[in-house]
């Protein structure tokens, strides 16, 4: 298994371009079974997720194309099948979300449900609640939800009991063919829900309150082809925004917005880091001796996003103090944690909360996590630790980090991956 080392200690300076949203990217694809038009992603990353839903969208009937590296092509004349099978959605949980537009298009979809996964259990109940309230009648059998609506779905009120993403981006897929008024009270708000909803509204659909916590949808018959441009990755942007906070770099990330990642950006300030808007994104600039403790608790969007969670924690074992972090989405995320300690942070989890005391250094080891953003805080701390750090397992990263080493080298970081063959040959 491919490996990354890194030699730390180098501090970061230059422009990173940052990529279009992996969590974006994969709903908008699965919203190209909704028209039998093509849609046309621009700004599209490639990564390992946005091929697994390839993968899954040409087993039902999609002709799925890249003209260009960062445009994606897909159209679906017909569904040829409405089955997502087990082997394709354990891989990635994203998939589960095209159950909603087969049942809207073909009135039967039968999809495995995905399973838990190492930050969570992740059940999908409110995904199921989400095609009831559409009029679906599900079944649960052997491992796979079956859900039929022969007359298609109808409007129809969905309260979430609690803030989803996913739940979310599913009822606004579902519910954009269904006959008459839809009310998602509840929604999230995340930016990637309020890209889908725009491009949904591109290809035809009646969406109100974008950005709401309450969506209203008009059914309509038929949704047409569209070109559409994925909204900046955040998450990717406040890795590299860290990045350059803890090397004491000064790095402009190019091609994002700030104001997606308002409440991260005050934390990183109030940190002793110092943020400039520039014309195509912003400019992060740190002196590594003044990093200050910050306590962070994660929170739906607006609030401060559990996918940087392990980023910041990164950041606050060498930073001056002694910080909280409280992690409020999934039960089980801190599994960065003991691995980070690895490296020599002090870090005690109680519960939800780390306590994380800064430490003047870390040390390079060998470490590896099991989820995508718990290893990228790894390649994080190694870029401030003393000597060679490596990073195990970059499958996890190769799922949402598009061109990771060449991104972080173009900035003077010392990282380079080392392919299965050279690992055994060390
Ligand atoms: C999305 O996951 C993201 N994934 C996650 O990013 C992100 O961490 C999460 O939203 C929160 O922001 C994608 O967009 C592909 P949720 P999702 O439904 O939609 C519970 C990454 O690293 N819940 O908002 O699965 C759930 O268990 C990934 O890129 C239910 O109880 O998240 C969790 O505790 C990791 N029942 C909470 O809600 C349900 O039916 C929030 O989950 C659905 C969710």
């Amino acid at each position: 298994m491919d490996k990354i080392v890194i030699e730390g200690r180098r501090p970061l300076v230059g422009k990173i371009p940052i990529s279009g949203a992996k969590n974006s990217a994969i709903k908008l694809m699965a919203a190209s079974l909704l028209t039998d038009g093509e849609l046309r992603l621009d700004n599209m990353p490639n990564l390992a997720d946005t091929r697994f839903m390839a993968d899954l969208l040409r087993r039902l009937g999609a002709i799925v194309e890249r003209p260009e590296p960062h445009t994606m092509t897909l159209q679906v004349p017909e569904v040829v099948s409405a089955l997502a099978p087990y082997d394709l959605v354990r891989k990635m949980r994203a998939t589960f979300n095209v159950l909603g537009p087969l049942l809207a298009r073909e009135g039967h979809a039968k999809v495995s449900l995905p399973g838990g996964c190492a930050i969570g259990a992740r059940p999908v109940d409110l995904h199921l609640q989400v095609l009831k309230a559409l009029g679906a009648h599900i079944d649960l059998h052997e491992g796979y939800v079956y859900a039929q609506a022969p007359r298609g779905l109808s409007g129809g009120r969905i309260a979430f009991p609690m803030v989803s993403v996913g739940a979310t981006e599913h009822a606004l897929l579902a519910a954009v063919l269904a006959k008459g008024e839809t009310v998602i009270e509840n929604a999230a708000r995340e930016p990637e829900i309020t890209d889908l909803a725009e491009c949904l509204n591109a290809m035809g659909a009646k969406i109100s309150g974008l950005g709401t916590s309450t969506l209203t949808l008009q059914g309509v018959d038929r949704l047409l082809g569209t070109t559409h441009s994925v909204v900046p990755d955040r998450i990717e942007t406040g890795t590299y925004a860290i990045a350059a906070a803890i090397t004491g770099g000064d790095v402009e990330l190019v091609n994002t917005r700030t104001d997606l990642l308002t409440a991260f950006l005050d934390k990183l300030r109030a940190a002793g880091v110092t943020i400039t808007q520039t014309q195509g994104g912003f400019r992060v600039q740190a002196d590594a001796t003044q990093l200050r403790a910050v306590d962070v608790e994660t929170a739906p969007y607006p609030g401060f996003p559990t996918d940087l969670q392990a980023q910041f924690m990164a950041l606050m074992t060498v930073a001056n103090g002694e910080s909280h972090i409280s992690e409020t989405i999934f039960e089980n995320r801190f599994l960065h944690a003991p691995e980070l300690m690895r490296l020599g942070a002090d870090i005690h989890v109680q519960g939800p909360v780390a306590t994380v005391r800064g430490v003047r250094t870390l040390e390079g080891a060998p470490v590896m996590a099991t989820d995508l953003r718990a290893s990228v805080s790894l390649v994080l701390a190694g870029l401030v630790a003393e000597g060679k750090t490596t990073v195990n397992r970059v499958y996890h990263l190769d799922r949402g980090f598009e061109n990771l080493e060449e991104k972080l080298t173009g900035c003077g970081a010392q990282i380079e991956r080392m392919k299965e063959s050279q690992t055994q040959e060390a």
